[in-house]
């Protein structure tokens, strides 16, 4: 399933937030490697950094030290600038908190990844309703996302992340408000995604119930990553 081609790689990367005697260190020296074509789940309990992780692999968050390789690309060695069109182009990022545009209808939102690599809205609309149709959504594309379910608005975030078809999809949570129907066509849809060359899913969950879908899992405790399997030697009973 796995090519074993490294689609992103963390070297020691370490990061504190605060200042002075409030200064805390969250992630630790951590080493994480995600491999082409693979989904893969990190666990791991409240407050153990890997909001934080995601978010430096993303490249929305700066390590204090440590190397950061993303698509053959060292983030460590680039601008702010060039790590900032290097996302828009090549990473779906799925947020905890949906961070929908409450002023305009869920197809509008769906298109912004698009309008911000400079597409025009009419060029943008036909790619933004296709995702939206293959979360499920097609009745509700011109409603305002406070017209939705909680479960709704997620699935118009995940659309809204997919829109520019990604190499690198990563998301936080991305089933928490979902039932179990749309968590699978979600899962489903990441895994036809990334079927191409070159492509991976990082998926922060806590849901056992999509554990399954995962081609390697690794396990987050206190900011450094303790466990990093394929499924098949993940430790089910361990971790209920
Ligand atoms: N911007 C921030 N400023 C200060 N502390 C933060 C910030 N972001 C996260 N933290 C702290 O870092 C730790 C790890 O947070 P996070 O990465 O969000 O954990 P998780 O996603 O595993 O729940 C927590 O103790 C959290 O309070
Ligand atoms: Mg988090």
């Amino acid at each position: 399933m796995s090519s074993h081609l490294i689609a992103a790689q963390t070297r020691a990367v370490t990061k504190s937030f605060g200042s002075g005697t409030s200064r805390i260190e969250v992630l630790h020296d951590v080493n994480l490697n995600t491999y082409e074509s693979e989904i893969l789940m990190l666990l791991g309990p409240s407050g153990c950094g890997k909001t934080t992780l995601i978010s430096i692999i993303a490249g929305t968050l700066t390590p204090d030290r440590g190397e950061v390789t993303v698509l053959g690309q060292e983030l460590h060695k680039m601008s702010k600038a060039a790590i900032t069109k290097f996302r828009a182009r090549n990473v779906g990022f799925i947020f905890q908190q949906f961070n929908l545009i409450p002023t305009i209808t869920c197809e509008e939102n769906a298109c912004v990844p698009l309008l911000i690599q400079g597409m025009s809205m009419s060029r943008a609309l036909p790619h933004a309703r296709e995702m939206l149709a293959q979360v499920g959504l097609q009745e509700h594309m011109k409603k305002r996302p406070n017209q939705l379910s909680g479960g709704q608005q997620q699935r118009v975030a995940i659309a809204r992340a997919l829109v520019h078809k990604p190499r690198l999809i990563i998301c936080d949570e991305p089933t928490a408000a979902l039932d179990a129907e749309n968590g699978r066509m979600v899962m489903e849809l990441f895994r036809s995604l990334i079927r191409q060359p070159g492509r991976c899913a990082l998926v922060v969950t806590h849901d056992h119930r999509i554990l399954h879908f995962a081609d390697r899992i690794a396990t987050m405790n206190d900011g450094k990553i303790i466990e990093s399997v394929p499924t098949e030697e993940f430790d089910f009973e361990h971790h209920q």
